[in-house]
């Protein structure tokens, strides 16, 4: 039963809560490791085009009580004007985007109401948040008739703290997710992938001590002759506790004392194995405090540049790469979300004999990153700044900044990361340079143990002289393009004419090439969208590449088809981008072929 409060406000149609939105509570590192409740499965759902459930016929905000949250029945008591009813709506999985688990979603933008019930029996002394893994793109939280907060973003976890709102027996978890794209948003309104909505990824109940680790980060110093860090501690007995960091296997245990501020920090000599595409060598860490344990696998490397090589563990290494959206295989595709997603996806990158990936064009789930450090694959991770971005807009660099902070807090103990990307495609101008080098000392001041970067685009000084003139490329670390010649620029014969040359002394790294076609479709080499035309393409590239000075690694676009509504050739594209080496079901074209055996030629 709820509590005779929470029924008392909603029936007088006062909200708990009134005024704006609460933002989440910082985000609450390694959840794999914690106590949970795991709400994923089938949830309740409520198309709700207009905003039906949340504004009153003035587009006014309703009260709490008056809204969906609330969570009335009119099939309980028909005396009363009830206009909706979860009891008896429609059913949509969680995690998974909508738009390919019902035919009228396949195209759908707008909100869709979703609801959780389930039984709980909150204990005295814990604290509970309710996590989810992503929302695409805004996500309301209510629970037992009140709302909890917003997130934007659609690709980075958040969690709420609820102890105080969870009760004995059965709780109403509702959640309005609206996928409308806007100019300001981030992304902006115009971008080349589906609009996948829903929850897109976990969603669960955390059960944490009072005092808990909040948050960590496990690293080798600079000098490589010692691990250190910080743990994060959260309640109310955080300052002055005590913490441990051990690693059995190195017999390395740091005992330090947290400050005012519940942080404490470490260092201690140790000399671990580096963690490498070779050997992904992982450690078994474990943080404690008082009340609290927290178990990790972390690697320990570094990257880093010297001239135009870029370097891991001091060493020189090409980055055999591709890129990959956040799709699993098969005929609907749809948001990837699972582990097995993530094995199929990166399984299928290392039979291109890769040992890096470009997970485009936004951060991908955690299951990932985490396997791409079991597996020794190094990843480029990015924010989805894409094309058209509202530069002058404070909301929109605030947006861009949170996904920044949320996206390295999430895997900033993950060995595989090695590149942040801060932007793809960016049109430049006085006012993008600004945005984007703050964008740039953002990631820089939160974790300054990757390189950071930019997908930037070429120029043409003189036909077939290409280059890169870009005023970003003296605030990233390597300097990174996208470059289509042989498929949006010119033939496949002008990847034989090309030169290239660059005004900086840094890695260049091509973060997208290619071209593109149907699967089995055949014709002469050069048709567009054949077989024989893509196989022509990669040849082509692969030679430019070996001419392309201080080339350090490449992520060619694309692992596999992708759905894109800006790709209408229907009988070819079919609402697909086919310039992946595979199709959407896992298909090789011949081309993967040609990519494969250059990467195993280096
Ligand atoms: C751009 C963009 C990709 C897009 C690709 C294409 O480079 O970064 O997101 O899908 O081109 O046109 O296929």
């Amino acid at each position: 039963m709820r509590s005779h409060l929470t029924l008392l406000l909603m029936l007088l149609g006062l909200s708990l809560r009134a005024g704006d939105f609460q933002t989440p509570y910082p985000m609450i590192a390694n959840v794999q490791s914690r106590t949970t409740t795991d709400l994923c499965g089938t949830w309740d759902a409520i198309v709700d085009q207009y905003d039906n459930g949340f504004y009153n016929y003035r587009m006014k905000r309703n009260p709490d009580g008056n809204t969906f949250f609330a969570d009335r029945h009119y099939y309980d008591d028909r005396t009363q004007l009830i206009e909706y009813d979860f009891n008896c709506s429609d059913k949509l999985r969680v995690p998974g985007d909508w738009n390919t688990q019902r035919e009228k979603l396949y195209y759908y933008e707008g909100s869709i109401w979703y609801r959780k019930l389930f039984d709980f029996d909150p204990a005295p002394g814990r604290r509970y948040f309710v996590r989810f893994g992503a929302v695409n793109y805004e996500g309301i939280v209510g629970l037992n008739g009140s709302v909890i907060g917003r997130h934007i973003g659609g690709f980075t976890p958040f969690n709420f703290e609820v102890t105080d709102m969870l009760v004995k027996g059965e709780n109403s978890l509702i959640v309005k997710v609206n996928n409308n794209r806007h100019v300001d948003a981030v992304p902006t309104i115009n971008c080349d992938w589906w609009n996948y909505g829903g929850i897109t990824r976990e969603v669960e109940i955390l059960d944490l001590p009072e005092t808990f680790i909040r948050d960590y980060c496990v690293r080798l110093s600079d000098d490589g002759r010692s691990i250190e860090g910080w743990v994060q501690l959260d309640g109310s007995a955080a300052a002055g506790s005590k913490v441990s960091v051990s690693i059995p296997e190195l017999s390395f245990k740091a005992g330090v004392t947290a400050g005012s501020d519940g942080k404490a920090h470490f260092s201690l000599k140790a000399r671990p194995e580096r963690w490498c595409p070779e050997n992904p060598k992982l450690y078994d860490v474990r943080i404690e405090s008082a009340q609290d344990s927290v178990s990790d696998r972390i690697g320990f490397k570094t990257i880093s540049t010297s001239g135009t090589k870029i370097l891991l563990n001091g060493k020189e290494i090409f980055c055999k790469g591709i890129s990959i959206h956040e799709e699993q295989f098969g005929t609907l595709s749809g948001r990837a979300w699972s582990l097995e997603h993530a094995r199929e996806l990166l399984g299928a990158a290392k039979e291109l004999g890769c040992n890096f990936v470009r997970l485009a064009h936004y951060p991908h789930n955690e299951n990932m990153t985490r396997l791409a450090d079991e597996m020794g694959i190094m990843v480029w991770s990015e924010v989805p700044v894409y094309w058209t971005i509202s530069w002058t807009n404070p909301d929109t660099y605030a947006n861009a900044r949170n996904q920044v902070e949320e996206m390295v807090t999430r895997d900033r103990n993950r060995a595989s990361i090695v590149v942040w990307s801060v932007a793809n495609e960016t049109p430049r101008s006085p006012q993008r340079l600004d945005f984007l080098r703050r964008l740039i000392d953002t990631v820089r001041g939160l974790d300054p143990t990757r390189l950071v970067s930019a997908a930037m685009e070429i120029d043409q000084k003189a036909p077939d002289q290409i280059t890169v003139n870009d005023d970003l490329a003296a605030y990233t670390d390597i300097l990174s393009f996208n470059e289509y010649i042989g498929w949006y620029d010119g033939n496949v014969d002008k990847c034989r004419r090309c030169r290239w040359s660059f005004p900086v002394e840094k890695p260049v790294f091509i973060s997208e090439l290619g071209g593109g076609c149907k699967y089995g479709m055949h014709g002469r080499p050069d048709e567009r969208f054949t077989e024989e035309y893509m196989v022509e393409l990669y040849k082509a590239q692969t030679e430019m590449l070996e001419r392309i000075p201080g080339l350090a690694g490449t992520t060619p676009w694309i692992l596999k088809d992708f759905r894109s509504p800006r790709r209408q050739l229907m009988g070819v594209q079919d609402d697909f981008n086919r310039k992946g080496l595979l199709s959407e079901k896992g298909e090789k074209k011949d081309a993967f072929y040609v990519l494969r055996d250059w990467y195993n030629s280096k």
